[in-house]
This record gives structure tokens, C-alpha cells and sequence, in this order.
């Protein structure tokens, strides 16, 4: 079995929780974002210590991210995409790097690319400030667009004012130098990158040239298979570090939906 296939296996196991429990609540912290906001919102599981069957399934994630990348050289840029929007890749991206960021294992940086659609900012708490977007169209250090999240482990680059172009934004070269100067500044982070959809803005295959692995994000029933497949031939597959199986009902792809058998197809392919 490939590795893709392990990823996609583990991930789909990520169910519905029973209810998502809202942080602050019932006796459990919650995290603080940025200017001591509170990480709130109930579909950021990962920010708070009481059990959930979801926080679990993002645990494994961490655990499986951890095992693929955590080589000589260290893979630590990460990129989450999807083929088609609402597939869950924000939240995704800020679980992931939520876990990660947790009891100090690793320090993250979490940054929007998604300048058409940012929301990372409202689901972190934070009050977007400099970002991604100006560090590249202005020559502004991208040091000074972090914004410290929770514990501290994790600091956030918000997505930045909206580019009239962000195709030609981030396919620039002071785009690429802006990433390689984080990994060279920062070669101990997790450096985890959430964009638009690649189906939908070329963008998201320009960044992706900049990242060490991609996680691609799948929710049940949304996007046809055939945008799948679409979505995942703009990406090249050895980047590809698995799929994570969003929002996925009880039955999961062991029962209805046909992703084994796309993965036949997938892997096949020449
Ligand atoms: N597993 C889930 N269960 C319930 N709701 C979810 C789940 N995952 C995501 N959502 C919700 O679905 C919506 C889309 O999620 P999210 O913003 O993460 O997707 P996205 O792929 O980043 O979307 P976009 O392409 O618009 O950026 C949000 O309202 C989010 O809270
Ligand atoms: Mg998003």
C-alpha cells in the first residue's frame, strides 16, 4: 500500500464529532489567539485539552505529518489545498498546525495564501494586520507580519490586502524568496501554507512549487470525483503527502465512496 494510500486510509477516519464542544466551556482552557483573544470557534478542536474523537483523528494527522516530513532534509513546508472551495482546507490547516504548535513539540508558522478568501484570521481571532500579500508586493519583511497564537508556538501570517493579481503576485520571485527566507530563517518550523483551491486559481501551482509536501483535503460528497482527479494532475505526486477525508459520515470510504478505486486510477496513471 502507498504512502498516499496509508494517509488517505488514516485521515477517513476522521468522522463527525458528536457535537463539537466550544472551547472555554465545560472547566477545559482555551487558547488564547493573538491580543489575548480567545480561540473559539468549535470547529478548531485541536485548541483545547478535553477529548474528542475528532482532536484524536487530527492527533494521528500530526503524528503521520510528522513521520513523512521529519527527514535529512527536514520537509517543513507544508501546503494545504483542495480542488474546489469549501472543502475544509482552513480548518484543516489551522488543526493541523494547532497540534503541532501544542505542548511546545513543534513551532509553527501558519500562513494565509488565500488572499481572495481569507479566513484563517477569523477563525485564529486575530485582527488581520500585515500579511503575505504586502510582504511580497511591498518588499516587507515577513518578520513583521507574524502574529503570535496561543502558547506562542504558533505564530500566523495573515493573508494581507487583496492583490488585484495574485497569480502574477505569487508566481514572482520575490514571492519565492519570501518563503525560501522563512525556511532558512525559521529551518526548526513547520511552515504550513493554506490557498485556494488549485482546480479553481492558478495561483495555488505556483505556490506549491515553493512546498516540500501538500495535503490535499477531500470532503465527503462535495467536490465529483472528476475534479478530483483534475485538482490532484496539477499537483506533482511525489509532493502529494496524503488526503485528508473531511467531514466524513459513518460510512466513511469504506462504505460508498469510491476512492480506492480512484486511487487505482490515480497511481496507475503515466
Ligand atoms: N469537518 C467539518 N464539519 C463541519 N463543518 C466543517 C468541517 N470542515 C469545515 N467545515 C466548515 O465548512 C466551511 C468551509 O470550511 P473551510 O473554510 O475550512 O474550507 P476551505 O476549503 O478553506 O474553503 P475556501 O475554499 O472557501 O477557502 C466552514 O464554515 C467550516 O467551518
Ligand atoms: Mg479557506
Amino acid at each position: 500500500m502507498s504512502r498516499t494510500e496509508n494517509a488517505l486510509e488514516k485521515a477517513s477516519r476522521i468522522r463527525r464529532s458528536p457535537q463539537p464542544v466550544p472551547a472555554g466551556r465545560n472547566g477545559e482552557p482555551a487558547a488564547t489567539g493573538a491580543q489575548g483573544a480567545r480561540i473559539e470557534h468549535p470547529h478548531l478542536v485541536t485548541s483545547r485539552s478535553t477529548f474528542s474523537p475528532v482532536a484524536e483523528e487530527y492527533k494521528k494527522l500530526k503524528a503521520r505529518v510528522m513521520r513523512m516530513t521529519k527527514q535529512e532534509p527536514f520537509r517543513n513546508v507544508l501546503l494545504v489545498t483542495s480542488s474546489v472551495g469549501g472543502e475544509g482546507k482552513s480548518v484543516t490547516a489551522a488543526n493541523l498546525a494547532l497540534s503541532l504548535a501544542r505542548d511546545y513539540d513543534h513551532s509553527v508558522v501558519l500562513i494565509d495564501a488565500d488572499t481572495r478568501k481569507p479566513s484563517l484570521h477569523t477563525l485564529l481571532n486575530v485582527k488581520p494586520g500585515i500579511g503575505l500579500a504586502d510582504c511580497v508586493a511591498d518588499d516587507i519583511d515577513i518578520g513583521s507580519a507574524l502574529v503570535k497564537v496561543g502558547n506562542g508556538n504558533l505564530q500566523f501570517v495573515p493573508a494581507g490586502k487583496r492583490h488585484e493579481n495574485p497569480v502574477e503576485l505569487f508566481s514572482s520571485q520575490r514571492m519565492r524568496t519570501v518563503i525560501l527566507e522563512m525556511k532558512s530563517r525559521y529551518p526548526d518550523r513547520y511552515i504550513i501554507i493554506d490557498t485556494p483551491p488549485v482546480l479553481l486559481f492558478a495561483e495555488t501551482k505556483m505556490i506549491s512549487a515553493l512546498a516540500d509536501g501538500i495535503i490535499f483535503v477531500v470532503r465527503e460528497g462535495l467536490a465529483p470525483l472528476q475534479h478530483i482527479i483534475e485538482a490532484l494532475d496539477l499537483l506533482k505526486e511525489e509532493q502529494l503527502l496524503g488526503i485528508v477525508y473531511n467531514d466524513a459520515g459513518p460510512e466513511g470510504v469504506n462504505g460508498t465512496y469510491p476512492y480506492h478505486s480512484y486511487y487505482r486510477h490515480y497511481h496507475s496513471r503515466t
